[in-house]
């Protein structure tokens, strides 16, 4: 009765604001599964990618991986919470056997004015390919309502005392939302969400968060982020300063995610595929134009040469 309660919550979009998420079920067909998890491994193996990052690149040369993003259930649910057009962000990614703790995918945005706006709509959206299994790891967990509880509008002393008992008390709030191989979850940007850790296996030990499995028994989630066009000004702002610590700051995986995003310009540097999709659907990818592009470009082109690690992935690439 209760987990019949909960799913018929979780999984209707309608509930999306005071949840911080919402799920659909089964954006992928049972039988292709087994297809699109192969499909990652093997481009994983093909281009010798050792960690848990595929970048955008690479992902973005596989229609088979690209075309997910577009699936019907998933455009109308975002345009439903959305609005049309909805924002989508230009680099959707694959992740496998990447695990987190707890964090907000806001964090860098630190106390920023409009975290705490009616107006906010800013998500990360991912489709995971494995279900739910904590031997191994492959869903998510999340904290009830962190993202109402830490950034809402009450007077700045009595919202100290509200995050301080949040604080004491959040593991109360704690809950795995059980995907399934094939679901699709949306969820603010502000939510407090962590990765299910297989038994036995601690955060702390695994290599920025990596921990090599067997395909059989391996993550893959594509991840990418919307948002709403009220969002998109503050976004664009928070993917500069990004794109710009990616420069600042040497880069351990030789990937560079937001300078390779923002260096790209739409629809020029999409694949064809991509771009029809994207304009058939009435969605929004912003992108740079002119002087700003030049720069970002020339400066993705200075760091890739400029950084060992990526020169490596470059020979590997081929
Ligand atoms: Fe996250």
């Amino acid at each position: 009765m209760y987990n019949k309660m909960l799913e018929s919550i979780v999984t209707n979009h309608r509930f999306y604001r005071i949840l911080g998420f919402t799920i659909v079920r089964q954006v992928i067909e049972k039988e292709e599964i087994h297809d699109l998890r192969s499909e990652v491994h093997n481009i994983f193996i093909d281009k010798k990618l050792t960690g848990s990052d595929m970048p955008v690149k690479i992902f973005l040369m596989s229609s088979k991986l690209t075309k997910i993003i577009f699936n019907k259930k998933i455009v109308n649910i975002l345009k439903e919470i959305f609005g049309e057009p909805y924002v989508m962000l230009g680099y959707p990614q694959c992740v496998r056997n990447n695990f987190g703790s707890w964090h907000v995918d806001s964090g860098s945005e630190a106390m920023a004015p409009y975290l705490f706006s009616k107006k906010y709509g800013f998500a990360k959206c991912g489709i995971f390919l494995q279900s739910n299994n904590s031997k191994h790891g492959g869903s998510i967990r999340i904290r009830w309502f962190s993202h109402l509880l830490v950034y809402n509008r009450l007077p700045l002393p009595i919202r100290y005392i509200f995050q301080k008992l949040y604080s004491w008390l959040n593991f109360l709030l704690n809950h795995t939302v059980k995907l399934n191989a094939g679901d699709f979850i949306v969820f603010d940007s502000r939510l407090e969400h962590a990765s299910e850790i297989p038994d036995g296996v601690k955060i702390s030990d695994l290599e920025y968060g990596y921990l090599p499995q067997p395909h059989e028994h391996s993550k893959y989630v594509i991840y990418w982020d919307s948002c709403n066009v009220w969002s998109e000004k503050d976004f664009s702002i928070n993917i500069m300063k990004r794109a710009l610590m990616e420069y600042l700051s040497p880069n351990v995986n030789g990937f560079f995610p937001y300078l390779d995003s923002l260096s790209r310009s739409f629809p020029a540097d999409f694949p064809a595929d991509f771009v029809n999709d994207v304009n058939i659907n009435n969605i929004c990818i912003p992108t740079l134009k002119g002087e700003k592009l030049i720069k970002i470009k020339n400066l993705y082109t200075y760091v890739l040469k400029n950084n060992d690690s990526h020169k490596e992935f470059i020979c590997n690439e081929k």
